[in-house]
């Protein structure tokens, strides 16, 4: 699967971890966040990742910054974009199940890398039970139009 990483300056070393085992798992990555642990704008990386996402260049996207918040935040700016924070895996699994979220995001200073590393992998191992949950995705898109 082609996954979309964003990250800013607080989250330089876990996007790094994250990239490694998103590899090794078997994925191709593009990486769209900072490299630098100089201070940066959250807002910038949320939206390339978004646009990747939203663009099709990618299939989902991860997000990390100090908490996982502003920059899903910015993130869900973008139109047809569904970006969740999560600092476990039972909420990463469902976010795809219930929500189909496209994006996942979490905090570097909050979780720590084993845990990330298993929220990423609970959430890319669930799947979207459709169904009852259609109609409420289409009710959130349908606010971007009002
Ligand atoms: C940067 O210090 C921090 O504010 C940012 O990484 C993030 O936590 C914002 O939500």
């Amino acid at each position: 699967m082609k996954i979309a990483i964003g990250n800013d300056h607080a989250a330089v070393e876990m996007k790094r971890e994250i990239q490694k085992y998103l590899e090794e798992l078997g994925h191709e990555v593009i990486n769209y966040g900072t490299d630098e642990c100089k201070s940066c704008d959250y807002p910038l990386y949320g939206e390339k990742v978004a646009r990747a996402v939203a663009g099709e260049e990618a299939e989902c996207g991860v997000l990390i910054c100090g908490t996982g918040v502003g920059i899903s935040i910015a993130a869900n700016k973008v139109r047809g974009i569904r970006a969740a924070v999560c600092s476990d895996t039972a909420t990463a699994r469902l976010v795809k199940a219930h929500n189909n979220a496209n994006i996942i995001a979490f905090g570097s200073r909050i979780v720590g890398t084993e845990l990330a590393r298993d929220i990423v992998k609970a959430y890319l191992d669930a799947e979207y039970e459709g169904g009852r949950h259609e109609n409420r995705i289409r009710m959130i898109h349908e606010i971007e139009d009002r």
